[in-house]
């Protein structure tokens, strides 16, 4: 190689040297600084509903979260994903939109909301928004208009169908929500789809005018500013071409229609469209809700080649309720569980980002449902934290999680709003189930677990409100609530604060790579973090005994945070969580 050789191939390896880490939002990552903000933040996901009433009403608005902000901010909470707060007749509280453009006056006004947007501003606090775009409320204007005729100019803004010959539904298919997933209309003499409940329609994607008002609605609350969508349901918008009878499966002779509908053929052309024509070009996060899609599909939905930032797949959180049939509990093992979470971390690892959860607004509360055999459920609360907090992802806290929430066990099913609660008991009956099993399911897994009021404190209706709560406050609110957690430096909220600190200033926790340890073991929970030549160590023991730590993670181990006051480095005590550095040799 003669000089100038020498020197044109210095200033190449150079050059090379010099680029920038890949971004993650396609692949590689090797320094926090390219991380998105989205990335290197916590989400925390409100009900409004059920947050903090200002009014006196019972019902939470949007000046009670305003009103909290500060306390989010102590969380280190950088967006919040609010639950629907659209005018809505509160079928499925608020998954019934009747105006995409529009406050509910129960949350509030206009003003209100803009004000939340502001306030969250100064604190570094974005408002994340659900798109609720399967279906409408059988109450929106759209819908109104579509069911008056066959001929109106919204005809097919929604799914209809003709009558089988002998007057019965188009399919046996079963709505989630129970029953039919076709409901007769008299004035317009056919059927229409619905996917959920009878009074969420599902509307016709096949039609542009239908994508371009929904498209529109986004581009609204993008103007407002706000940080991001979270994308309701959006497995079902794309129907299959000819609908057919699916084989039963259940006593009722339907089947379910998540089989027939879930990820058509054609659903990422329509999702392409939406990306272009409204996520494109912001500095927003979008995370789709899509149950059905699979770790190993995750690439094609998320990343720079997918549509979403984010995708919410659910099988680590099927794994006690297969099928989501809940009177059909099945025994879990802990390997399960840290291989569904294994599988999304690795389907991400190079392309897109994963959003960790344990809870939202449609799960039973994690301690109960992740850590049924611990009796004591602030240490199941902090052990899942140091999971949910260190593992490779953006965290989503539930409102309440950060606080130890736990289920209710209400005495009879008419106690319960949940519309689903209800189908599930009444399909549990239909399967011969007696009402006392069928109860036992409702406990366990009704959304209303997670949905009630937000514990505040320990004065009348846990500092939720001062009228009626639209659903009562459970039990515990005195020994669990915030202001008490505030001051015990050992509670569980102080534990989130910790871990969220421990994340914000440690870049390994959020750009550094992630690698199951211990798979096998069913009784610790491990994986390492590791940037350049920095590797954290999480680990968790899910038993109720003292366990030992092989050499490999405990060897000139540092624990930077532990559940317990006296951590030894050998072994982890029961249901310890915690977070160490380990040395590494450069
Ligand atoms: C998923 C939402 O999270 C849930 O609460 C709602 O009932 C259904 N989609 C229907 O919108």
């Amino acid at each position: 190689m003669n000089r100038r050789e020498f020197i044109q191939r210095s200033l190449l390896m150079t050059a090379a040297l010099m680029l920038p880490p890949i971004n993650l939002a396609g692949d590689i990552v090797t320094a926090k600084d390219s991380l998105k903000w989205w990335q290197k933040t916590l989400v925390y996901q409100i009900y409004p509903k059920s947050f903090a009433d200002t009014t006196g009403s019972g019902t939470g608005d949007l000046n009670g979260i305003t009103a909290h902000l500060d306390y989010l901010k102590s969380l280190g909470i950088g967006a919040i994903w609010l639950t629907p707060i659209y005018p809505s007749p509160q079928v499925d509280n608020g998954y019934d939109i009747s105006d995409y453009t529009a406050i509910d006056p129960a949350y509030g006004t206009m003003a209100d909301f803009d004000k939340l947007v502001a306030e969250g501003k100064k604190r570094n606090i974005k408002i994340v928004m659900d798109l609720v775009y399967n279906h409408s409320s059988d109450k929106h204007k759209w819908f109104l208009e579509s069911k008056s005729s066959k001929t109106n100019p919204k005809a097919d803004w929604y799914i209809w169908r003709d009558a089988k010959p002998d007057g019965s539904a188009p399919t046996n298919w079963r709505s989630i929500f129970g029953g039919s997933a076709w409901q007769w209309c008299e004035e317009r003499g056919q059927y229409y789809l619905h996917t959920f409940a009878v009074e969420q329609p599902d509307l016709n994607w096949e039609n542009p005018e239908v994508r371009r008002a929904l498209f529109d609605a986004a581009n609204f609350w993008l103007d407002k500013g706000v940080g991001g969508f979270r994308i309701d349901a959006i497995t079902y918008i794309k129907k299959p071409a000819e609908f057919k009878d699916g084989k039963p499966d259940g006593n009722d002779g339907m089947s379910a229609i998540h089989a027939a509908t879930a990820n058509t053929n054609g659903i990422l052309d329509f999702l392409h469209e939406f990306k272009a024509k409204v996520f494109a070009g912001h500095d927003i996060f979008t995370v789709g809700e899509a149950n059905g899609v699979a770790a190993k599909d995750l690439p094609k939905w998320v990343g720079k080649d997918g549509v979403f930032d984010m995708l919410f797949e659910f099988s680590h959180t099927l794994i006690a309720v297969p099928n989501e049939v809940w009177c059909r509990p099945a025994d879990w093992k802990l390997t399960q569980l840290k291989s569904a979470l294994d599988a999304s971390q690795q389907a991400t690892k190079n392309n897109g980002w994963y959003p960790i959860f344990f809870e939202n607004h449609d799960r039973p509360r994690s301690v109960n449902y992740f850590m049924p055999k611990n009796p004591d459920k602030k240490s199941a609360a902090k052990a899942l934290a140091t999971i949910l907090l260190t593992l490779r992802g953006t965290p989503f806290i539930f409102e309440g999680e950060e606080l130890g929430c736990t289920n209710v066990a209400w005495d009879s099913i008419d106690d319960y709003n949940d519309i689903q609660s209800h189908a599930q008991y009444d399909f549990a009956l239909n399967e011969g189930f007696t009402k006392a099993q069928a109860l036992d399911a409702v406990h366990k897994f009704s959304r209303d677990n997670a949905r009630t009021p937000m514990q505040w404190d320990s004065t009348k209706n846990a500092g939720f409100t001062t009228g009626q709560a639209w659903l009562p406050v459970n039990e515990n609110y005195r020994d669990i609530n915030a202001a008490v957690e505030d001051k015990d430096a050992d509670s569980v909220l102080n534990w989130y604060r910790k871990l969220s600190k421990l994340r914000a200033e440690n870049d390994v926790l959020t750009a550094g790579s992630y690698e199951i340890l211990l798979a096998d073991s069913e009784e610790i929970f491990a994986f390492a973090r590791t940037l350049g030549n920095q590797k954290f160590i999480t680990a968790v023991n899910f038993t109720d005994k003292t366990v030992t730590l092989p050499a490999e993670i405990s060897r000139g181990f540092k624990i930077l945070a532990s559940t317990e006051k006296n951590p030894d480095a050998a072994t982890l005590k029961p249901f310890e969580g915690r977070v160490g550095e380990l040395r590494i040799k450069n």
